[in-house]
């Protein structure tokens, strides 16, 4: 079968970390074109990976327009997902997104009502998932084995915003470019993984957002500018089926790297899903029946292999009509947007935001 041709828009990190990597491994895909408004950037990736200067790019508009692009991959900071996505849709050429998939609400609406009616397919990168100890989780809790679900407690640690790190203004920190701070960062994850691993929709949020560095040095040494987006966000969701859920979620834990744990507890047993406690390893913590419960005993599980899968190959299978359905899309994206904006209508308000 004819590998699907990927292109792809913004070529830092992510692109460098993920993307890039997973598209080479991956049978089905290749990468055909490149786009960066950063020169050195798109210079970097042309030599590393052998693109043609046909098919670099600085404006979005022409690799989307590109004949040899099959799938437009979008790793630019938040900011530029609405208009690279919103181009790729009006192209009629389907989509990966990263996270989160907008600035707000209105964003997500008009991406996944356009999407739908163009019936595009999408995938928008909500990591996690793509975990095995997270779709292990999944399987349990779906399966009933912890029975009702009364909580959920989600922590999404990083610590490169406290001071010592001496991190300077990168977009992040800004709400023109990121839309929101910690929140859209970590917390879209975090958001998206309680939904996934529970299946239960979020009712209503109330939450509080702090930012602890309020100037950061800007890059090119001019002097300080103003942060105006959270370096943490805590907050309580009321979610489908009366489980309630909390969240702490930081750039401000220090000693952390990626570090994540999740703690379900249901009337029949529990869980804890943990990234990161062994660097870099997803693992999965069970208490489930009488005797484990009365002993308090938290058993590490032998994952099967059958929940091993990768994020790049899963975007190759969409395009292939062969998704396992465990992927998010466009509609996951936009109800994570609904929570984020919520959350940070009720740090204004001080009061509870039904969604
Ligand atoms: N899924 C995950 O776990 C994960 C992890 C990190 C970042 N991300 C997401 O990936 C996206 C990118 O983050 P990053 O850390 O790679 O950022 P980055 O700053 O390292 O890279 C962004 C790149 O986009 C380029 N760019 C900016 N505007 C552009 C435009 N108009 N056209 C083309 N290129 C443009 C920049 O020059 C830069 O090279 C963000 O949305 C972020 O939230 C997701």
């Amino acid at each position: 079968m004819k590998k699907k041709r990927v292109g792809i828009v913004g070529l830092g990190f992510i692109a460098k970390g993920v993307h890039l990597p997973g598209i080479s491994k991956s049978p089905d895909l290749e990468l055909t074109a490149i786009c960066d408004i950063d020169a050195g950037a798109l210079e970097a990736v042309q030599k590393a990976y052998g693109i043609d200067d046909a098919h670099c790019f600085t404006d979005y508009r022409d690799l989307i327009a590109c004949e040899d692009v099959d799938v437009v991959d979008i790793c630019v900071p938040n900011d530029v997902h609405y208009p690279v996505a919103l181009c790729a849709i009006e192209m009629g050429k389907p989509y990966n997104l990263e996270k989160p998939v907008g600035l707000d609400k209105a964003e997500a609406d008009t991406l996944a009502a356009l999407t739908k009616e163009k019936e595009l397919p999408n995938m928008v990168c909500f990591s996690y998932r793509f975990k095995a100890a997270s779709r292990y989780a999944r399987d349990l809790v779906l399966s009933g084995a912890l029975g009702d679900i009364y909580h959920a407690n989600m922590q999404y640690f990083q610590a490169w915003g406290i001071p010592y790190q001496d991190i300077p203004l990168l977009w992040f920190f800004t709400k023109e470019h990121a839309g929101s701070g910690v929140l859209g960062d970590l917390g879209s994850h975090g958001v998206d993984l309680v939904r996934f691993i529970t299946g239960k929709e979020y009712q209503r949020v109330i939450g509080n957002q702090k930012t602890f560095v309020r100037e950061r040095r800007k890059k090119d040494g001019s002097g300080m500018c103003k942060v105006d987006v959270d370096d943490s966000s805590y907050f309580m969701a009321d979610m489908e089926g009366g489980l309630s859920a909390s969240f702490l979620i930081t750039r401000f834990a220090y000693g952390r790297s990626n570090y994540q744990r999740l703690e379900i507890y249901g009337s029949k047993g529990a869980l804890i899903y943990k990234l990161d406690e062994t660097p870099g390893v997803d693992e999965l913590e069970v208490c489930i029946g009488e005797p484990y419960a009365s002993t308090h005993t938290y058993t590490k599980v032998q994952i099967p292999d059958k929940y091993h899968v990768d994020q790049m190959q899963s975007l190759a299978d969409i395009l292939l009509g062969k998704g396992d359905g465990l992927s998010a899309n466009i509609y996951d994206g936009q109800r994570d947007q609904y929570v984020l904006d919520a959350v940070i209508e009720s740090s204004a308000t001080g009061r509870w935001v039904t969604l």
